[in-house]
């Protein structure tokens, strides 16, 4: 609970509603299913996912590790403040760290500790919704079986339409509870045009910046019926794709308004496209995979409407 109010008072904090806790209309993971999926902790009070990319790599979200904005050209070395960051990797039960004594081996879960922590360039800080990724550095190489991003060659796989696969340790309702178990669900990635349509604009007064879906950077899945989505405590963590071995990672777990509502698909970081693949690959060698698909590409509409100054009727929702 200390977790869920620190985690609250954070949000708050950051001018966004209340968090709830994991992935909505979900069911359990399989023990092992997910070896590369880590259970993060910001100073023992900011709960996220991530995914294990190499064995010293996980991918997150920016906003789990930064309230400052990027690292242009180098790491940001720990102990700065707001930088604790550990993880628990592989883990089944939903791990609960103490305030005094970290995850503490309960979980069943890989424990590390971060050794830096890289954020996408493009971020801007708090209440950036673009460039949503960071890379969190390990002090030591995990043993679980990482999972590659998808390659240049593997576009096909990510096409709107195609049912991804979403996980994570967070609230199983907009502002429930977090599960004992880590969830998974599948949604379908959705065309540009419907995420930009969902999320035009912020928040009225804040600068265009900082809000709105653009396709460069972000990718949007869910039903248009809602019912199956990410949530709060799932931000950072996987959307992957069924590739011919295996799963690609696609994406990771950003913002929404609320959860699984009609109309309002998950956003995540578009992580295996052209402009933050390249970014997390120099930052995280060998995390991509440089696999082909046989099937036709289906090139990035450019397409989706840019954020105006008018502002909507979605205006003052809480996205995060
Ligand atoms: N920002 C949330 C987090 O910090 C993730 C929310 C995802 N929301 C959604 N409707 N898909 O955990």
């Amino acid at each position: 609970m200390t977790l869920r109010t620190l985690l609250a008072a954070c949000v708050l904090a950051l001018g966004v509603t209340a968090p709830a806790h994991a992935i909505v209309g979900g069911n359990d993971a399989s023990p092992g299913e997910y070896p590369y999926i880590a259970h993060i902790t910001i100073d023992r009070a900011f709960q996220c996912t991530g995914t294990l990319v190499t064995p010293t790599h996980v991918v997150t979200a920016a906003h789990c590790t930064s309230i400052s904005g990027p690292t242009l050209f180098t790491s940001v070395p720990l102990g700065q403040p707001g930088q604790l960051v550990e993880l628990t990797i592989g883990a089944h039960k939903t791990p609960e760290p103490y305030l005094d004594a970290g995850y503490n081996g309960e979980s069943g879960g890989e424990e590390h500790v971060a050794k830096s922590v890289s954020v996408a360039p493009g971020y801007l800080g708090v209440g950036s919704v673009a460039s949503d990724v960071s890379v969190i550095e390990l002090a030591r190489p995990s043993a679980k079986a990482p999972v590659k991003i998808a390659g240049p060659g593997e576009r096909s796989l990510w096409s709107p339409g195609t049912l991804a696969t979403i996980a994570g340790f967070g609230v199983t309702e907009f502002e429930g509870d977090t599960p004992d178990v880590l969830q998974e669900a599948r949604v379908p990635i959705v065309e540009d045009s419907v995420a930009a349509e969902a999320y035009p604009y912020l928040a009225p007064g804040v600068d265009a910046l900082f809000g709105g879906f653009e396709n460069k950077t972000q990718i949007g899945a869910g039903y248009a019926r809602g019912g199956v989505d990410s949530c709060q405590g799932d931000s950072g963590g996987p959307l992957l794709v069924p590739a011919s071995n295996g799963f690609r990672l696609v994406g990771d777990t950003s913002y929404g308004y609320e959860c699984a509502e009609p109309g309002y698909p998950g956003i995540y970081g578009r992580i295996a496209d052209s402009t933050l693949r390249p970014w997390i690959e120099s930052v995280a060698p060998g995390s991509v995979s440089n696999g082909t698909t046989t099937t036709t590409t289906s090139p990035t509409k450019p397409k989706g409407p840019k954020s105006t100054s008018t502002t909507s009727g979605t205006a003052s929702r809480s996205l995060r």
